[in-house]
């Protein structure tokens, strides 16, 4: 078939207006509130922002762990803490079919955890390095930039205690920003351990007491078990009396001081844009010694004013006694999470751009059954020998694939019509100037190899 006639066939076969969606029916499933779908569109920031964290991970000589989705409930109660949101209102737990209560996971750390108790990574030379990538889930209510199923990168250095290792995890984080040109401070303070913590509670604890009446009413109630969360608490009334509150810092014993004086110094060196945040707890109740935040600011515009938010794009710190909770021996760690789809948000609001998509060296354009079958054959050994290739194979018409090819911006587009496929021919036509040479279909890959400047060889 020519050109023309494929032409008059394309017009024949395509709408010039693709018709308008069906409604869905009032009872078909919908996604699930707080939850989102990981749309095509978007596929380019994530491939960005994962690819640098793996990247930033390998150059630091992390490996991977991928901990499973579904644990034992157990785990997250006891390492994150009872007196916890993610605990006490967020986690996403039942039943199973054996009669076990699971949940799914909420945060990495526990997991990978118990994955270094369980595995004996205690026997491999210390620390151990490890870093993944995956989605978490927390029933939060759903609000601007807190979803029920978010992703993260995750980071922890397990077994030794060195506060070295609490600047390189933070210099880790700074690092992957900069890649992506994101601006960040880090927020930092230190926790003290359990010789120097109860002492800073007690004095919390009546700090608060005599103003409890002004404290919101979760954080009255956890005011006994678990004061540090009245420093976390984001209800507005809770916000004035943090300003008084005891500093943990004046209360840091010998041990914890040096250890927060020494991280720092390594930040100092290691050029962290650092801030001392005196009442920075966060979330979780595992942290002992160095815990910190990784925060952007965002400019919003309105006609009059200029406003700053700010974002906290991921946090951590060191867990030195997490492992021993689970019945290890003890193990120092430090670790951070990052979260992914507040990256994302970040690099379009500030219309970051994502590395291009891959280029496509070849389009196969088939015209007839015969041609495609070829081209099914050809795809396979061209993608043997490393080159890269596109092809849409359900398509018939011509222009309709060339147009295509264009859009993979493929530097050559290969045609097999019927005549090709009797002649044992191929064209090879070169997209930008339209040029087309007929070359015999068993040296249409070395011809390739030569005009695309590539050895042959392949495929190991
Ligand atoms: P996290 O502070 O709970 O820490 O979470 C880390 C980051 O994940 C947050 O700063 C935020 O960017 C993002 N994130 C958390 N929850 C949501 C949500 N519902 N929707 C969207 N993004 C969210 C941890 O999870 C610790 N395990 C980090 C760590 C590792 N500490 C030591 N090692």
């Amino acid at each position: 078939m020519s050109e023309k006639q494929e032409k008059k066939k394309l017009r024949t076969e395509e709408p010039a207006t693709t018709p308008p969606l069906p409604k869905p029916s009032k009872d078909a499933p919908r996604l699930l509130r707080g939850f989102k779908d990981l749309l095509p569109q978007d596929a380019r920031w994530w491939y960005w922002a994962e690819d640098i964290a793996r990247r930033v991970a390998r150059e630091g000589g992390y490996e991977r762990i991928d901990p499973p989705h579904l644990e034992d409930v157990r785990l997250f109660i006891r390492a994150v803490g009872k007196e916890t949101d993610i605990v006490e209102k967020e986690l996403f737990s039942f039943v199973d079919q054996g009669g076990e209560t699971v949940a799914l996971r909420p945060e990495f750390t526990a997991s990978i955890a118990r994955a270094y108790l369980e595995h004996g990574f205690v026997n491999q030379p210390q620390p151990v390095r490890l870093s993944t990538i995956g989605s978490l889930f927390r029933y939060e209510r759903p609000q601007a930039g807190r979803f029920r199923e978010h992703h993260q990168w995750g980071i922890e250095v397990m077994g030794d205690q060195h506060p070295v290792l609490d600047a390189e995890v933070i210099m880790l984080g700074v690092r992957f920003f900069k890649l992506l040109g994101i601006t960040v401070s880090v927020e930092i303070n230190s926790l003290g351990c359990a010789t120097c913590r109860p002492q800073y509670r007690e004095a919390l604890v009546t700090f608060y007491r005599s103003r409890k009446k002004q404290l919101c009413e979760n954080c009255q109630r956890r005011l006994a078990k678990n004061p540090l969360r009245a420093l976390d608490c984001k209800e507005p009334s809770c916000q004035p009396l943090k300003e008084g509150a005891p500093q943990i810092v004046d209360w840091l014993c010998e041990i914890c001081k040096n250890h927060f004086i020494k991280v720092l110094e390594y930040c100092d060196a290691g050029g962290v844009p650092y801030v001392l945040s005196t009442h920075l707890v966060r979330g979780l109740d595992y942290y002992t010694k160095t815990v910190f935040e990784f925060y952007t600011t965002r400019q919003g515009d309105t006609n009059e004013t200029t406003s700053e938010t700010r974002i906290a794009l991921g946090g951590g710190g060191r867990y030195d006694d997490l492992i021993a909770l689970f019945g290890g021996r003890p193990t120092p760690a430090v670790g951070f999470g990052i979260g992914l789809e507040r990256v994302i948000g970040e690099l379009k609001i500030r219309n970051a751009t994502p590395p291009p998509p891959d280029r496509i060296d070849v389009f196969v354009a088939q015209l007839g059954d015969a041609g495609r079958e070829r081209a099914l054959v050809l795809i396979e050994e061209m993608r043997q020998q490393n080159i890269a290739v596109r092809a849409s194979l359900s398509k018939d018409g011509l222009k309709t694939q060339l147009e295509l090819a264009n859009r993979h911006g493929a530097t050559y587009t290969l045609i097999i019509g019927q005549k090709e496929v009797l002649d044992e021919t191929i064209i090879i036509r070169e997209m930008e100037g339209g040029m087309q040479e007929i070359v015999p279909y068993d040296r249409v890959i070395g011809e390739l190899q030569k005009k695309l400047g590539r050895k042959g060889g392949g495929m190991p």
